[in-house]
């Protein structure tokens, strides 16, 4: 089996950054890497980014033109296309999963529109666990200075306490979720990148 990790985080945090310097530091050490992302590019990702998302602005933000009920099941069918297309076969080939976002972010966004944490939990319970969730986190107010340049103006309080409540959400995740271990965020990239480092070394290579 190859090694599955997660990388966390409220929008602007640096997950995609933070993935792809992982994913090279995996492959200069001979590894075959996948580095992946939810909501995919698949036709379910799609359909998300139609239904549910602004148009590549600030991801979540201006209310789903469906229920919350159905925007967590749009989520949790595009991670069951992701797992069985992409995910599974690719660690049976002993390859590095590395994923932007997974289930952790049903549980923090879809728990903060309003819908119960433990229905969300039943829900994503076929997603296998990875080996390590790596949470970055940052402030929420820190997260709205950088994704300034992608928020919509008259969204800006909205947007600022959404994501304040999802990085509460993650917080409390991180205590009922043992693979979850956080990273300061806040921190220079290389610095960042060295901490998540030090973590899979630890944490997934202490057991090889
Ligand atoms: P994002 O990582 O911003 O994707 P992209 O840059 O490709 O648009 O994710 C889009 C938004 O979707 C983000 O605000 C988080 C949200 N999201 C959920 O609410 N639930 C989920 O299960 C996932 C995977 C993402």
């Amino acid at each position: 089996m190859g090694v599955f990790i997660v990388l966390e985080g409220i929008d602007g945090a640096g997950k995609s950054t933070q993935a792809k310097m992982l994913a090279e530091w995996f492959e200069e050490r001979g590894h075959e890497v996948v580095l992946t992302k939810e909501p995919t590019d698949t036709a379910f990702g799609k359909l998300i980014r139609r239904l549910v998302l602004t148009g590549g602005r600030v991801g979540i933000i201006d209310g789903a033109k469906i229920s919350h009920e159905a925007e967590a099941l749009l989520f949790a069918a595009d991670r069951a296309e992701h797992i069985h297309k992409l995910i599974r076969p690719a660690l049976e080939e002993g390859k590095v999963v590395i994923s932007d976002r997974y289930f952790y972010s049903s549980l923090a966004y879809q728990w903060a529109r309003g819908l119960d944490l433990e229905w969300l939990i039943d829900l994503n319970r076929f997603a296998i666990r990875p080996d390590i969730a790596i949470l970055l986190d940052i402030p929420a107010k820190e997260s709205m200075r950088r994704i300034k340049g992608r928020a919509i103006k008259t969204e800006f309080d909205r947007i600022f306490e959404l994501q304040r409540s999802v990085r509460n959400n993650y917080l409390k995740l991180a205590e009922m979720f043992p693979e979850i271990r956080i990273v300061n965020a806040q921190n220079s990239v290389e610095d960042i990148h060295r901490d998540i480092i030090g973590l899979i070394e630890q944490e997934i290579f202490k057991r090889a």
